[in-house]
């Protein structure tokens, strides 16, 4: 068995071509040069289309077909993940997962790092975007698998699902609810907004659970925006029988070209695991103040707490 790797996360997507200290303009020309002509026009026009309001930025997706022009594209989100990597990361080494699925893998840089660092470990994946799967099978120790979470027949239970921002944010059905406020622990929130995002979560944890073990674990991070984001999760784990485990949750502070963004991790577990659970209370309490279960990550990778 291989030796586990020594290289930090930043270190590891340095050696996949990730590039940190070009602005996004200059990683959007590298990115256009390390194309064909007719991919750079399929490219053009997802950034005009974006920009006219019409596209989206996961159209890109469907671009990269070499571990550089994934790279290129991807180290437009170096910071953040930087930060999650590091917090799966010591998820992993806590738990001691025999099996781990990464839900919406993508082109697998969290799933390879991991498995460098944890080589004793089985790791699968799971993505809709067969051209990043295809990338992501630079490392063949990997089980992985090109299809929709809905579509896909995975035989196998996991000890520990990750989800790395693993959904599409334009796959969540808008809000047609008037505006209103409500509070939670004296934080703002929205309840039309918050009770319309429920069902798209419902149906994504539901399709988790049914891949977990029975004492599995599932760790979440994403781009919840606000606090209404925050608690469709949490409704809709509680609606399938998932808690959020006490020690489950953080907000990962990312120092990114846009400011400080805050990215709530989550660790839920099955009701029935006896480990207790964290009231949405305490959660939105963390997350308003930002002073308890908050870490920090810097642009290198290391949690400071
Ligand atoms: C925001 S990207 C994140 C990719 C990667 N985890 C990362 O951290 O860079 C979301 C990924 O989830 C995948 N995805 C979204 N919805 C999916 C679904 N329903 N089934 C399978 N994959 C999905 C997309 O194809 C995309 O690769």
């Amino acid at each position: 068995m291989n030796q586990p790797t020594k290289l930090g996360p930043r270190a590891y997507l340095k050696k996949l071509g990730f590039q940190f200290d070009k602005t996004p303009s200059a990683l959007d020309r590298a990115f256009l040069k390390a194309l064909s002509a007719d991919e750079r026009d399929a490219v053009e026009d997802i950034w005009m289309r974006k920009h006219s309001g019409f596209g989206h930025v996961s159209e890109l997706y469907s671009v990269p077909r070499t571990e550089q022009q994934a790279a290129l594209l991807f180290s437009h989100d170096a910071a953040r993940m930087l930060a999650t990597m590091s917090w799966f990361a010591d998820v992993v080494d806590r738990l001691q997962p025999r099996t781990v699925l990464d839900a919406g893998c993508g082109a697998g840089y969290l799933l390879r790092y991991l498995r460098a660092r944890f080589p004793s470990i089985r790791f699968s994946g799971i993505d809709r975007q067969e051209n990043l799967v295809a990338i992501a099978a630079a490392d063949e120790g990997l089980n992985l698998h090109a299809s929709s979470f809905e579509e896909a027949e995975l035989g196998d239970r996991f000890d520990l699902i990750l989800s790395d921002f693993g959904w599409d944010n334009q796959d969540i059905p808008k809000s047609n609810k008037p505006h209103s406020s409500a509070e939670i622990a004296g934080a703002p929130y929205c309840p039309g907004c918050s009770d319309d995002q429920v069902p798209f979560f419902l149906a994504l944890l539901e399709r988790f659970k049914g891949w977990l073990s029975d004492d599995g674990r599932i760790a979440i991070v994403g781009r919840f925006p606000n606090l209404g984001s925050i608690r469709a999760l949490y409704l809709a784990a509680e609606s399938c029988d998932l808690r959020v485990q006490p020690d489950g949750f953080e907000v990962l502070r990312v120092k990114t070209s846009a400011g400080v963004e805050k990215f709530p991790a989550f660790l839920l577990a099955k009701n029935g695991a006896k480990s207790g659970s964290l009231q949405l209370e305490t959660i939105a309490a963390a997350y308003a103040v930002g002073s308890r279960g908050i870490a920090m990550v810097e642009q290198d990778g290391n949690r400071k707490i």
